[in-house]
């Protein structure tokens, strides 16, 4: 936005105008690739050992290596909240430790409240975003993210610039 006064003091806004596009699909748990489905259903599984006892919200992240391999985690809080860790830095931070060579290929997440049946929305915080974009920038490959909706939906996004429009991920430029 550049702002021009002119010297009869009359202000004259211009508006420079810049348009990018996000994509998302939004699929049932039927219509997914099955590897995809058996992803969610190992991030479902994961929840379950979620540490949540200040959130009660449980959160189960699995992601699908280059190898094939599929590993997973949930959250695991803490009474000073800020040092409680999200399900998918955890993971990501294990398989990129544990597994260097293996880029993450699709990761998908799933969460819901303690005592409840019905899944809830997930959506990864801002931290966990630039995570995965700190991963795909590591290893020159966007990654496919699956978030489990409520009433079986699933949204997926060819990579996290879908989810992070705008991103930091240059210190030089
Ligand atoms: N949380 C995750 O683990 N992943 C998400 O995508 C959203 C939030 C955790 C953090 C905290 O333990 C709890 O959910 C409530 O914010």
């Amino acid at each position: 936005m550049y702002f021009n006064r002119s010297f009869l003091s009359k202000p004259i806004l211009l508006v420079k105008k810049i348009t990018d596009t996000i994509e998302l699909e939004e699929l049932t748990f039927s219509e997914l690739d099955p590897r995809e489905a058996a992803l969610l259903q190992r991030a479902q599984e994961i929840s379950t050992k979620a540490y949540a006892p200040y959130s009660k919200f449980q959160v189960g992240a699995a992601v699908l290596l280059a190898n094939g391999e599929i590993y997973q985690s949930s959250n695991q809080e803490n009474v000073s909240f800020p040092v409680g860790t999200c399900a998918e830095r955890l993971l990501l931070g294990y398989v990129g430790a544990n597994f260097p060579e293996q880029a993450p290929q699709t990761l998908a997440i799933v969460a819901r409240r303690e005592g409840e049946i019905d899944w809830a929305g997930v959506s990864p915080c801002g931290m966990c975003r630039q995570a995965i974009n700190e991963t795909e920038n590591r290893y020159q490959s966007p990654i496919t993210i699956l978030m489990l909706q409520p009433k079986g939906v699933v949204l997926r996004f060819q990579g996290i610039r879908h989810l992070l429009p705008l991103k930091f991920d240059d210190l030089h430029s």
